[in-house]
């Protein structure tokens, strides 16, 4: 077992100095913590997977501290993909690119011809980078199918012992994944919404974004490989809310004899509360419970168990999707109805 140490923003000195001996170090990024290691080192990269026990086949984003920096292993950057760079970075935007053959090891790229590269607001982590002098990996740093962690007691949580350090931020702005565009080919594609929306790439590109509501002819849109596995999934059931249906849910979990978490706004958690329910507040807006959504589901893991959680929707436009992506995920796609519960 190692000692998981944790690292002030001052001490990112040690903590560069630990990746540079191919040791996995997390880090803050304005949307989640990141799982970071050299990702020229193969042994460390390989490390990444065993920490979290992520599937082989699912890639790694490679995390940089400046345009220059991922320029090494981009083939070419077209005039819409420096747009986006130029407007959107350093930021929570990871884009999809060619790489140059042989660049990048198959333990990053997982056998792709492509890899996602990303440059995070956060920084003390592009100070990381830069005093690494290398590009990282940077998954999430939870265990492979747990919420994503938004906070470093969620990383020393799940990978306490198994990683050398985390470098504590506090918690994180955004709170859910950054968006994936894929420029490798003709027309971007969306592969995971996050907080810049389709709506707003869309518009900014001033031409066709796919998303997965769109086909591309007969062919759907490419998902981002980790898209496919089971996701943000807290021990107990979660079943989404929709805003008119709060009384009746409320109502259904008082019949329950076991435990039932609230994930709401404080206007709902305000109305009594049957005794058997406890609160997690989101906010009052999509904004904040995109910041607090993955808190909240831990808390019902870790802190206060529950068998159900009862968890507020939201309209799927702008965050509102990367949120209903999300939770929608942590739920199976459950959502509470009178006729599915009774
Ligand atoms: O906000 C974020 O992006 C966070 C922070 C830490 O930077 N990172 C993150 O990484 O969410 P991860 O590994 O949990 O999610 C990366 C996703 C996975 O679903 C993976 O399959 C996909 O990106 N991906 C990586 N390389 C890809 C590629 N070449 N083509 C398509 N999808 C790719
Ligand atoms: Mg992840």
């Amino acid at each position: 077992m190692l000692i998981t140490k944790i690292y002030q923003p001052d001490e990112v000195a040690k903590a560069a100095a630990e990746l540079r001996k191919g040791e996995l170090i997390a880090f803050p990024t304005e949307t989640v913590y990141g799982l970071g290691a050299d990702a020229t080192n193969e042994q460390a990269v390989k490390r990444v997977y065993l920490a979290k026990g992520r599937p082989t086949d699912n890639p790694l984003i490679v995390t940089v501290s400046s345009i220059a920096m991922m320029k090494n292993y981009v083939v070419e950057l077209s005039e819409p993909a420096k747009r986006l760079l130029a407007k959107y970075w350093p930021g929570p935007l990871t884009l999809i690119f060619k790489i140059k053959p042989g660049s990048l090891s198959k333990a990053v790229t997982g056998g792709l011809t492509t890899a996602a590269f990303r440059m995070p607001a956060n920084e003390v982590t592009r100070k990381l980078i830069s005093a690494a002098g290398v590009p990282l990996v940077g998954p999430s740093a939870n265990s492979s199918g747990k919420p994503s962690p938004t906070t470093a007691q969620h990383v020393y949580h799940d990978l306490e012992g198994s990683i050398a350090g985390i470098v504590d931020d506090g918690p994180t702005q955004v709170g859910v994944e950054s968006t994936i565009i894929d420029m490798s080919a003709a027309i971007p594609a969306i592969l995971r919404p996050g907080a810049i929306t389709a709506e707003e790439l869309t518009t900014f590109l001033g031409q066709e974004v796919m998303t997965d509501r769109h086909h591309v002819g007969q062919t759907e849109v490419p998902k981002a490989p980790g898209m496919k596995y089971k996701h943000y999934a807290p021990d107990a059931q979660v079943l989404i809310v929709a805003n008119e249906q709060w009384q009746q849910a409320l109502r259904w979990a008082s019949r329950q004899t076991e435990k039932v978490g609230v994930m709401a706004p404080a206007t709902i958690l305000q109305a009594d509360l049957p005794a058997n329910c406890q609160g997690f507040n989101l906010g009052p807006d999509v904004e904040s419970a995109s910041r607090r959504l993955f808190a909240g589901l831990r808390y019902f893991d870790s802190d206060f168990k529950v068998n159900w959680i009862l968890a507020a929707g939201f309209p799927e436009e702008g965050l509102g999707t990367a949120y209903m992506n999300r939770l929608r995920k942590s739920a199976g796609d459950q959502f509470f109805t009178t006729e599915s519960t009774d």
